[in-house]
């Protein structure tokens, strides 16, 4: 039965209930963890094969030549660039293929501005000592925010919906206030909500008309070929989009194989218009005489071209599968027929958007805390780690094995309902 429709006495009678289960799970001493989106170490072995594809000197030269062994070409080795360029739909000159990290591109890329500002017709003015702020679509990646908050730039939350930023909203605030220089975007699979920008989207974002002459849009495509199931959200091409409308300087483009082959030891890069990548270059080239090109090349000679790479994608989906599938079930079986919670089933990437009841997340949080049960922080979606509803939690399924992540979702499941019901009782 909905808890909207029981009186006091049965909610009272439901949460004893509840309450004998949770001491039944604490007895047991569990210790679990559903709190970051980590491949677990099947995924990992996947790609175990590239470690040893580099061994004899001459297999260290690139396609040009080049001893990938030595300092040099900083901007990535050609056939890097060729297989990069054919995944993403980008051409190979639009972009640095860099280090194993898109987060330290991205805040390099936020930062970067602070210090020396982004490319416009007038030149570059630096960010700092303006009044700086980002759009964050919310609930979103805390990292991000992250970003935000250690350089000062100010944080305005929008919804996220189920075609991607409120756009409505996005153009509104853009248009208005010139302090408003970047949004981020998780535009595939976003974390945490698992949604796909649509076309529309896509194209609004292409076609705004900011009043900042210096807005940028971090377009965080971390999950671009990540998908689950069969069916592929489909995901319009920023970079294209954004030419036709006028708008080539605006997407900066992240993206790396931290989800494909190893995290912490993939290839990332960054992709955005000539104009911004000849200003990249003329400071990275303070920053580092070259890139790991070895792992570049190991990278290239693992996966060869673009179609691998999808294959390969195809391994981690079957893996990673069983494991969403068993978050979602245990939230139908448990949640959906108590009315507790709204989500959103993604057909890709790595998280599930649980919305709780409001004002119950941190409580569900701290209860799960008491069982051994390790979440994501209860407001990390949000920036400022501030939810205000308090109401939304990040569920990560990839790393456990199956057996502990039924475990978990069982014990989260709990939680949820005992918070939900001594809200409903509360008020
Ligand atoms: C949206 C998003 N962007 C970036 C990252 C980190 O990327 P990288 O490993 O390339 O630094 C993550 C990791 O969870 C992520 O979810």
């Amino acid at each position: 039965m909905n808890y909207r429709e029981m009186n006091p006495s049965q909610l009272a009678s439901e949460l004893e209930g509840l309450r004998k289960k949770y001491e039944d799970y604490k007895a047991l001493g569990l210790k679990l963890d559903m709190s970051r989106g980590k491949p677990d170490s099947e995924q990992l072995d996947l790609s175990q094969g590239m470690l040893n594809i580099v061994s004899d000197p001459a297999e260290c030269v690139s396609e040009n030549g080049f001893d990938c062994r030595n300092y040099g070409l900083m901007d990535g080795i050609p056939e890097s660039k060729r297989l990069f360029s054919e995944l993403l739909d980008i051409p190979a000159d639009n972009m640095i293929v860099c280090g194993n990290s898109s987060l330290n591109l991205m805040y390099d890329a936020v930062a970067r501005a602070m210090i020396y500002g982004v490319y416009t017709k007038n030149g570059c003015k630096p960010w700092f000592g303006q009044n700086v702020k980002f759009i964050c679509p919310v609930p979103g990646y805390d990292r991000h925010f992250g970003i935000c908050e250690s350089l000062g730039i100010g944080m305005i939350n929008v919804d996220m919906t189920e075609t991607g930023p409120d756009m409505d909203a996005v153009e509104a605030l853009v248009a208005d206030d010139a302090s408003i220089k970047g949004i981020w975007v998780v535009p595939k699979y976003s974390n945490p909500c698992g949604t796909t920008c649509s076309d529309e989207t896509v194209r609004r974002l292409a076609g705004l008309k900011p009043a900042a002459p210096d807005f940028r849009i971090f377009w965080d495509n971390a999950y671009i070929i990540h998908d689950i199931y069969e069916k592929s959200d489909p995901l319009l091409n920023l970079f294209t989009e954004a030419a036709r409308m006028g708008n080539p300087d605006m997407p900066l483009i992240f993206f790396s194989t931290s989800k494909i082959t190893f995290p912490g030891a993939g290839v990332a890069l960054v992709a955005a218009s000539d104009n911004n990548i000849n200003q990249f270059k003329s400071v990275m080239k303070y920053q580092t005489i070259g890139f790991d090109k070895l792992n570049q090349i190991r990278h290239v000679k693992f996966f060869k071209n673009a179609g691998r790479i999808r294959e390969h994608m195809k391994l981690h989906a079957a893996l990673l599968r069983p494991k969403f599938d068993a978050v979602l079930a245990a939230f139908e079986r448990e949640l959906k027929p108590v009315g507790v919670g709204e989500w959103f089933a993604p057909r890709g990437g790595y998280f599930i958007s649980l919305n709780l009841p409001d004002g119950t997340a941190r409580r569900t949080f701290d209860l799960c805390n008491g069982l051994g049960l390790k979440l994501t922080d209860a407001g990390a979606t949000f920036p400022y780690g501030k939810d205000p509803l308090d109401r939304n939690l990040r569920i990560a399924p990839s790393y456990p094995a199956l057996p502990e992540l039924e475990k978990a979702s069982a014990v989260l499941c709990l939680c949820a309902k005992i918070a939900a019901v001594e809200k409903a009782l509360a008020c």
